[in-house]
């Protein structure tokens, strides 16, 4: 594999400690990368990493590392992602999983390699690198003027699930089915989806064979309406723990309103019949999308009933658009959040 030129910028030695933005990296360095992932996410199961960074299955991960005493003491990796921005096709990056060694914490570890690493993106022509940070890192880009905090995102919940019932009118639509693949022609659905938001991540098949059929644990329940080859809807859910109580999650829609209502019932039902009390989805507001929610009985939550926060932060070259700044812009979802 091609060597990586090291600019100044990407290799920067602070007390000791090295900070260099990786494409090339061989499996002995992506090993002892994800050995420290293990370290701060001990609850992760191991197949997740690989499944994410190791398999390459969407390139090989772009990686900002960080070295001090002959080892890898810092990492933040990264999804490439073909995005929109400004309603124009463009590279962006998902920055997912930073973690520095617990014994080289506060040392301005993390602040340097999501630094080295939006440079070295913004360099290259990346229209912007993101991430939903947690509570641990949200202050860090709080405190870099670079970064900006534009929205955090709701979440919608229904406490009481109901029978699963679609409306009599999206009914003719026919019995939504079990996804086992995707092809290429359910990147049409996603175009149409994606062309209605000027910003986010285009979704096409790899991206979602990927992200919801070949994860090692297999949690989703993926579901389509097909007319033939022609995909009308697909939605995907899971289950989590909502404050101990088992919810179903809506983490990906992509379809009509009429075809979402059929397909969130059967989702829904199937979550339901796995355990599921209550459900959520986390989904910007004044859209068709919130709309068939909001049919359905779902709510957004008042921010004070909120465990945790849904922050949306990104770097992009030249600041953020105004028109860009607002929620309504963005095709995001509780799938490009929450990606173990
Ligand atoms: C979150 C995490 C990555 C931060 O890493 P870090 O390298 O310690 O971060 P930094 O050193 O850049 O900043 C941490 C703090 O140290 C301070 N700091 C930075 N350099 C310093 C220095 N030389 N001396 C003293 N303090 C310093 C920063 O100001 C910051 O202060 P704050 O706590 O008031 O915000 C780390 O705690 C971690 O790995 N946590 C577990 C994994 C995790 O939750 N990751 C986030 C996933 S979204």
């Amino acid at each position: 594999m091609k060597a990586v030129e090291k600019s100044a910028a990407e290799t920067r030695a602070t007390g000791g400690i090295e900070v260099e933005v990786r494409d090339d990296l061989g499996d002995d360095e992506l090993t002892r990368i994800m050995d420290l992932l293990r370290i701060a996410y001990p609850a992760v199961e191991t197949g997740i990493w690989d499944w994410q960074y190791g398999r390459r299955s969407l390139g090989t991960p772009r990686v900002a590392l960080a070295r001090a005493d002959g080892k890898i003491v810092g990492v933040q990796p990264s999804i490439r992602q073909d995005v929109l921005w400004s309603g124009r096709s463009a590279t962006g990056y998902q920055l997912c999983h930073v973690v520095t060694h617990p014994e080289y914490r506060r040392r301005g570890i993390f602040t340097k390699l999501v630094s080295s690493f939006a440079e070295r993106a913004e360099r290259e022509g990346a229209a912007y690198v993101y991430t939903f940070p947690n509570r641990l890192s949200f202050p860090g880009f709080q405190r870099t003027r670079s970064w900006d905090h534009p929205f955090s995102l709701p979440l919608w919940v229904r406490l009481a699930l109901g029978s699963g019932r679609s409306s009599r009118a999206t009914r003719s639509l026919g019995v939504p089915q079990p996804v086992e693949h995707f092809d290429p022609a359910v990147d049409v659905l996603a175009r149409e989806t994606a062309g209605r938001f000027p910003a986010g991540r285009v979704r096409d098949h790899r991206y979602l064979e990927w992200r919801y059929l070949e994860h090692p644990e297999r949690p989703y329940v993926v579901l389509a309406l097909r007319d033939g080859s022609l995909w009308r809807g697909v939605v995907a859910g899971r289950l989590v723990d909502w404050l101990g109580v088992r919810s179903g999650a809506v983490v990906e829609m992509l379809g009509d309103p009429s075809s979402l209502d059929r397909l969130l019932a059967a989702l829904e039902a199937e979550l339901a019949r796995r355990g599921a009390r209550t459900m959520g989805c986390l989904m910007p507001g004044g859209r068709a999308e919130s709309q068939v929610l909001e049919r359905r009985g779902y709510r957004v939550l008042p921010a004070w009933m909120l465990r945790k926060e849904f922050y949306f932060v990104l770097r992009a070259s030249g600041g953020v658009p105004p028109s860009l700044r607002d929620m309504s812009a963005w095709w995001l979802t509780w799938g490009d959040n929450d990606i173990v």
